[in-house]
């Protein structure tokens, strides 16, 4: 560990791309671990525009749900370390696939979240956006057509589902920090998911790129060191 601290303290742009295994230490599930599936269902069947449009009161449940969740969970000593690791590097970037904000909770503030956030919804039609908690609040309260928006579109978390692409703008300057990086670390993703995956290979980045995860990846073979670790036992250490 000694070498890649060494190697933290002499970078001048350092990258972190996380996924659910960071917040797999505040107690919240994976995606495709045990706990991954929701009555049975995959997430692929829930996040996604068919998904929604087979059933939208399903997925508001789902995501009503994983938001009370989130509301009960505090940032894991991983999310900490970042945030203080952030104060100590000129150029940090994190990078997330997660939803729950818990980098921005824990002070992390050059945050890109790749897949949208669970604290808005926006509308499917005409992209006016509002809480997300309002929307659960009015289905809760047994409004009629709580999801209905004026305009004639409905409410949807502002969640990038599976078929959809990512917000460009935060793709791009994604990118923009996978080139700068001289280290990216890659934390608690499975590296399934593109184009979040492919930031940290040699497609995007010259950094000395370091996994952190108990178990193989699919980007396990793309990078320069893998640290079969959690990331609570890993981060803190690093951030010392
Ligand atoms: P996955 O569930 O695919 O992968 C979680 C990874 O975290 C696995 O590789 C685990 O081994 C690892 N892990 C578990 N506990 C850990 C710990 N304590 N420390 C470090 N690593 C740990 O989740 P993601 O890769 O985040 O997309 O999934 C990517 C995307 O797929 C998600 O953003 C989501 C999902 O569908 C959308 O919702 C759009």
């Amino acid at each position: 560990m000694e070498d890649l601290a060494q190697r933290l303290a002499a970078a001048r742009s350092v990258c972190v791309l996380t996924g659910s295994g960071i917040s797999a230490e505040s107690g919240l599930p994976t995606f495709r671990g045990v706990g991954g599936l929701w009555r049975d269902r995959r997430v692929e069947d829930l996040a996604s525009p068919r998904g929604f449009a087979r059933d939208p009161h399903l997925v508001w449940t789902w995501y009503g749900e994983r938001r009370r969740a989130h509301r009960s969970v505090e940032p894991s000593a991983a999310h900490v370390a970042l945030a203080v690791l952030e104060d100590r590097i000129p150029d940090f970037t994190v990078v997330t696939q997660n939803v729950d904000s818990l980098h921005l909770l824990a002070g992390s503030r050059n945050v890109l979240e790749l897949h949208g956030k669970m604290r808005e919804a926006k509308c499917t039609r005409c992209d006016e956006r509002r809480p997300l908690d309002d929307v659960l609040d009015a289905l809760a309260s047994g409004a009629p057509d709580p999801i209905a928006h004026a305009c004639g579109g409905m409410w949807r978390p502002d969640i990038v589902w599976f078929g959809e692409p990512l917000p460009p703008n935060v793709l791009e300057r994604a990118i923009d920090a996978a080139r700068r990086a001289e280290v990216m670390l890659v934390v608690g993703t499975s590296g399934l998911v593109q184009p979040a995956a492919s930031l940290a290979t040699k497609r995007y980045t010259g950094a000395y790129v370091v996994e952190i995860n108990p178990e193989e990846t699919a980007l396990t073979a793309h990078v320069d060191r893998s640290i079969r670790a959690r990331a609570s036992d890993v981060l803190p250490e690093l951030a010392v």
